[in-house]
């Protein structure tokens, strides 16, 4: 297992490329499911989780090719010969769930491994579920499979969602598209990505409305054809890189970055004190003298704060002039980089979902440990800082949602390097 040694107190100065969005692409590979013509994905992120899905897709007989060194995915679908995905493959990466929904519709019948907890919480599929039996499928739980079946295909219908579920909205998304009939999503999830999965599948044929705001309208068709279609920016990694330079100071330019993906995001930036400019190819930020101060954060579905950047946010407070409180409201137990915060000598009171996070001077490196994807990078952030070296381990969190880290933060000035271990 690779480990990553950043060496802190290097200013950054320079251009990050951002890469097209993992929570996207996870999204959209599954859409050529629904049609036997290719959909073509271009600007794909070269990760982990997108080599799993492939696994996946090719398992259920779907053809998968990655192209331009992994930039385009090239995926069809016209022979599936299985409609199950196997525990082997879903306990490895929760997202291929997202088959459920373009299975049911294109084969009438699924047989999709529950995924299970992960580190930031139980995740259930209830909403995913309700949603599913509402145009019409039956689904049992077996063995810990899902057993989804619509013998006589589904049928379009009002589904009110009990929590704004990012993927329970993107799997009946999907599925609305080739049902019977109009299905009206109440309370859908906003997230760009969603929209993005949603211009997608209207260049396939689909026929959608209001994607972005929390009522989306699908009218069914018989088939959907081939498309082509941009993977849409990652708001993650960029939202992570915006970050550096208030570890670090320095100006860095986030090529490809959008203020639209970020709103929330950068009110926070700029209320703890860095200046955030749009450029023409993306977006510079630069921290203004001295330590960020302070400020409150609680994480919302979009268009509110993303919860993906709050262990992002939390790194960066604790160095901040005052006190800071972090409200974590989308997982019950996402905080598991807080201790190893502490390790490096920050000051955090955990209670429930909430945390407190008192800014010290500056942080000091040590060995610590990824738990999670966004823990992960939260800890080569703070990193970057602090005063030494700090060993990150089980960096193989960091490979399924971050294309190249190192030679991305090396290229603007980093001394950090990957060491085998
Ligand atoms: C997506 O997960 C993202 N993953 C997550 O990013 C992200 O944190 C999350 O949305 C929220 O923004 C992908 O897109 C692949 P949800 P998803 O369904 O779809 C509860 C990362 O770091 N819930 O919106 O699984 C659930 O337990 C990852 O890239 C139910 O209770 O998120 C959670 O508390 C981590 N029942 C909340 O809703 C359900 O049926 C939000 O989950 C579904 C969800």
């Amino acid at each position: 297992m690779d480990s990553i040694i950043v060496r802190g107190g290097a200013e950054l100065n320079g251009q990050i490329p951002i890469a097209g969005a993992k929570n996207a692409c996870l999204a959209l590979m599954p859409a050529t499911l629904l049609s036997e013509e290719p959909l073509t994905l271009t600007n794909a992120p070269r990760l982990s989780d997108i080599r799993t899905m492939t696994t996946l897709l090719q398992s259920l007989g779907a053809e998968v090719s990655a192209l331009a060194g992994g930039k385009v995915l090239a995926a069809s679908s016209h022979g599936l010969t299985s409609s199950r995905a196997d525990y082997e493959i879903v306990r490895k990466m929760r997202a291929s769930n997202l088959v459920l929904g373009p299975l049911l519709a294109r084969e009438g019948q699924a047989v999709v491994s529950l995924p299970g907890g992960c580190a930031i919480g139980a995740r259930p599929m209830d909403i995913h579920i309700d949603a599913l039996e509402r145009l019409g499928a039956v689904i049992d739980l077996r063995d810990g499979y899902l057993h989804a079946s619509a013998p006589a295909g589904l049928r379009g219908a009002r589904v009110p969602l009990r929590f704004a579920s990012v993927g329970a909205t993107e799997n009946v998304l999907m599925a609305a598209t080739l049902a019977k009939g109009t299905t009206i999503i109440e309370n859908a999830a906003r997230e760009p990505e969603i929209v993005d999965l949603a211009q997608c599948l209207r260049k396939m044929g689909a026929q959608i409305e209001g994607e972005g705001t929390a009522t989306i309208t699908v009218q069914g068709v018989d088939r959907l054809h081939g498309a082509t279609h941009a993977v849409v920016t990652d708001r993650i990694e960029l939202g992570t890189y915006m970050l550096a330079p208030a570890f670090t100071g320095g100006e860095i330019e986030c090529l490809g970055g959008r203020l639209d993906l970020v709103g929330a995001f950068v009110e926070k930036l700029e209320a703890a004190g860095l200046e955030i400019e749009e450029t023409e190819r993306g977006l510079k930020v630069r921290r203004a003298a001295g330590r960020p101060r302070a400020v409150n954060v609680v994480t919302e579905p979009f268009p509110g704060f993303p919860t993906d950047l709050q262990a992002q946010m939390m790194a960066m407070l604790c160095t901040a002039e005052g006190t800071s409180v972090l409200e974590e409201r989308i997982f019950e137990n996402r905080f598991m980089h807080a201790p190893e915060l502490m390790r490096m000598g920050a000051r955090i009171d955990l209670s429930g979902g909430t945390a407190r996070v008192t800014g010290v001077e500056r942080l000091r490196g040590a060995p610590v440990m990824a738990t999670d994807l966004r823990a992960s990078v939260s800890l080569i952030l703070a990193g970057l800082g602090a005063e030494g070296e700090t060993v990150v381990s089980r960096v193989y969190h960091l490979d399924r949602g971050y294309e190249q880290v190192e030679q991305k933060l090396s290229a603007v000035g980093a001394r950090i390097e990957r060491v085998a271990a």
